[in-house]
C-alpha cells in the first residue's frame, strides 16, 4: 500500500530548500508526496521562529492535528526547523503536543531517516536537538519541487549577531561548503535542464571567509562560466560585505541576474548601530552607488524593520527618506518582534504596538507607491521571462524577468522552463501582464 508524506514549510528560502531535502529522505524511505495532510502517513512541520507570528502559526497548525492523530494512531508527526532549536522550545512542544512523535533540531536533518526508523520501533517520542552544528552534510539528495528553479546552499549559519535576530542562535556558526561541491551541483542541475540557480546563505558575501577557498565573487564567476543558457541569482547579501569586486563580476557576467537583495533594515544611524549592522545609511547608499556604477540597471530589493527598541519618529522618518533615495524595486517590511535570547530583547525602550502599526502602514504605503511606479514603467517594453508555472485560475502562464518582476501571459503550448519574450501591455501593482512575441 502506498504510504504518503506531507510537509508544511514556514520561513525563508533556506527552509523551503531544506524541505526538499526532507522530501528526498522521505521518498528514500518509500513515502510518496500528497497535498492532503489528512491522507498522510507522515506529516512533517519545518518551522521558523524569525518573528513571533511565524512561531504562533506553526504552533497553531500542529495543535490542529490532535484530532487527526487520535483517529490515525499510526500516523507519524515530526517537527523540525528553527523553532525546535530555540532554547527550551523542544520541551515546550513535547509538553504541549505529546502526540508529536519526532522533534528534531536544525543540526539533525541529516539524521532524520534514522529518527523515523527509531520511532517506528518505539512508543515514546524521539527528541533529538544537537547543540552544535557538526560537519557539513554532502551527498544529500533533495527532491526538487520548483523546476525550472533550483536552490543551492553555499553557506549555513550566521556569525553576524544582528541584535534583533534569532538566526545565529538556531542555525549555529557560519560554515561554507567547498566550492568544488557547489560547482559540481550547479553543473549537474544545468545538465538536468534547470534554468535558474539561486545560491543560498544568510550572508553570501562572507562565503569562505578565512579559508583557502574561492571568494564569493570568484565562485559566482566560475558558476556563470558553466555552459548553457541559465540564470544565476544569490541571496542574501549583507551590505557590510558587499564589495566593488562583486559589482564588477555582476557587470561582466550576463548570466548573473541584475537584481540584488540587500537588506538595509533601517535608515537611521543610531538604530543601525543598536542593531549591530556595522554600516551607516551613508555607507549603504555608497554601496548602491558602486553597484550602479558598474551595473546601472541593477534592481535592488531590501528588508526593513520598524519599531526596533527606542526607534523615534525621527529615526522612522530617516527610514522613509532612505527608501526614497535608494529607489528600491520592492521591499519586505516587518514589525520588530522581540526574540528571547537576543540582545535587543533585553533593551529598554520597546515600542508600543500601536506606534509600530502606524509606522508599518506608512512604510508599506511608501514602498508600494514606489513599486507601482517602477512596474508601470514596464508598459510597452519587451522583457525576457523564464516561465515558471501555470496559474489555472487566471488561465495564464507566469514567470519572472531577470529583475525579479512577475509577468503573466497566455500561451497555447506549455512553456514552463523556457525563456520567452513578453511584450508588456499592463501593470497591476507588483506584477505585469503581456503577450508572447517572437524574440
Ligand atoms: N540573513 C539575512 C536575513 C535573514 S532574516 C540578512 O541579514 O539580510 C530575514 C529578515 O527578517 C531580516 O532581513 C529582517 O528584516 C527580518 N527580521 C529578522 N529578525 C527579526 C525580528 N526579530 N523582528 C522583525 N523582523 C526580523
Ligand atoms: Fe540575522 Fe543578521 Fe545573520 Fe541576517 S545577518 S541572519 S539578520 S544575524
Ligand atoms: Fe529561515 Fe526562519 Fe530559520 S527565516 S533561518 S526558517 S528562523
Amino acid at each position: 500500500m502506498t504510504k504518503y508524506y506531507h510537509i508544511t514549510t514556514y520561513g525563508c528560502q533556506m527552509n523551503v530548500h531544506e524541505s526538499e531535502k526532507i522530501a528526498g529522505i522521505l521518498s528514500e524511505l518509500g513515502y510518496t508526496a500528497c497535498d492532503d495532510i489528512e491522507q498522510s502517513d507522515i506529516a512533517v512541520f519545518n518551522t521558523c521562529c524569525i518573528r513571533e507570528n511565524a512561531e504562533n502559526h506553526a504552533f497553531g497548525n500542529i495543535g490542529m492535528l490532535k484530532k487527526l492523530k487520535a483517529k490515525k494512531r499510526d500516523m507519524i508527526i515530526a517537527v523540525g526547523g528553527c523553532l525546535t532549536q530555540q532554547m527550551g522550545k523542544a520541551d515546550d512542544l513535547h509538553t504541549k503536543f505529546p502526540y508529536v512523535d519526532i522533534i528534531f533540531g536544525t543540526h539533525n536533518l541529516g539524521d532524520l531517516k534514522n529518527l523515523i526508523l527509531k520511532k517506528r520501533g518505539q512508543k515514546r517520542a524521539v527528541i533529538e536537538i544537537a547543540e552544535s552544528e557538526g560537519e557539513i552534510c554532502e551527498g544529500e539528495n533533495p527532491l526538487r519541487t520548483s523546476f525550472p528553479n533550483a536552490w543551492i546552499n553555499i553557506t549555513y549559519g550566521c556569525n553576524n549577531f544582528c541584535s534583533y535576530c534569532i538566526v545565529p542562535y538556531v542555525r549555529g556558526r557560519e560554515r561554507s561548503r567547498r566550492s568544488e561541491n557547489i560547482i559540481k551541483e550547479a553543473e549537474e542541475l544545468i545538465e538536468q535542464g534547470y534554468k535558474e540557480i539561486t545560491l543560498l546563505g544568510q550572508n553570501v558575501n562572507s562565503y569562505a571567509n578565512g579559508t583557502d577557498d574561492l571568494s564569493f565573487p570568484e565562485l559566482l564567476k566560475k558558476i556563470a562560466a558553466i555552459d548553457g543558457k541559465f540564470r544565476l541569482r544569490f541571496m542574501t547579501s549583507h551590505p557590510k560585505d558587499f564589495s566593488e569586486e562583486l559589482a564588477k563580476v555582476i557587470a561582466e557576467n550576463r548570466k548573473i541576474c541584475r537584481l540584488v537583495h540587500l537588506p538595509v533594515q533601517s535608515g537611521s544611524d543610531s538604530v543601525l548601530r543598536a542593531m549591530n549592522r556595522k554600516y551607516t545609511s551613508a555607507d549603504y547608499l555608497k554601496k548602491l552607488e558602486i553597484l550602479k556604477k558598474y551595473v546601472p540597471d541593477c534592481a535592488v530589493t531590501t528588508d526593513l524593520i520598524v519599531g526596533f527598541p527606542n526607534e523615534s519618529e525621527e529615526d522612522f522618518a530617516a527610514t522613509l527618506n532612505l527608501v526614497k533615495k535608494a529607489e528600491f524595486a520592492s521591499a519586505f517590511t516587518f514589525v520588530y518582534s522581540k526574540r528571547e535570547g537576543t540582545v535587543a530583547a533585553r533593551m529598554e525602550g520597546q515600542i508600543p504596538e500601536d506606534i509600530s502599526k502606524s509606522r508599518i502602514m506608512r512604510l508599506v504605503e511608501a514602498v508600494n507607491a514606489q513599486t507601482r511606479e517602477q512596474t508601470a514603467r514596464y508598459v510597452g517594453k519587451t522583457v525576457e521571462v523564464l516561465c515558471e508555472d501555470y496559474d489555472a485560475k487566471r488561465e495564464k502562464y507566469l514567470g519572472r524577468d531577470e529583475y525579479g518582476r512577475m509577468a503573466y501571459f497566455a500561451s497555447e503550448k506549455n512553456v514552463i522552463g523556457e525563456f520567452v519574450n513578453v511584450k508588456i501591455s499592463g501593470a497591476n501593482g507588483v506584477s505585469l501582464k503581456g503577450e508572447i512575441v517572437k524574440g
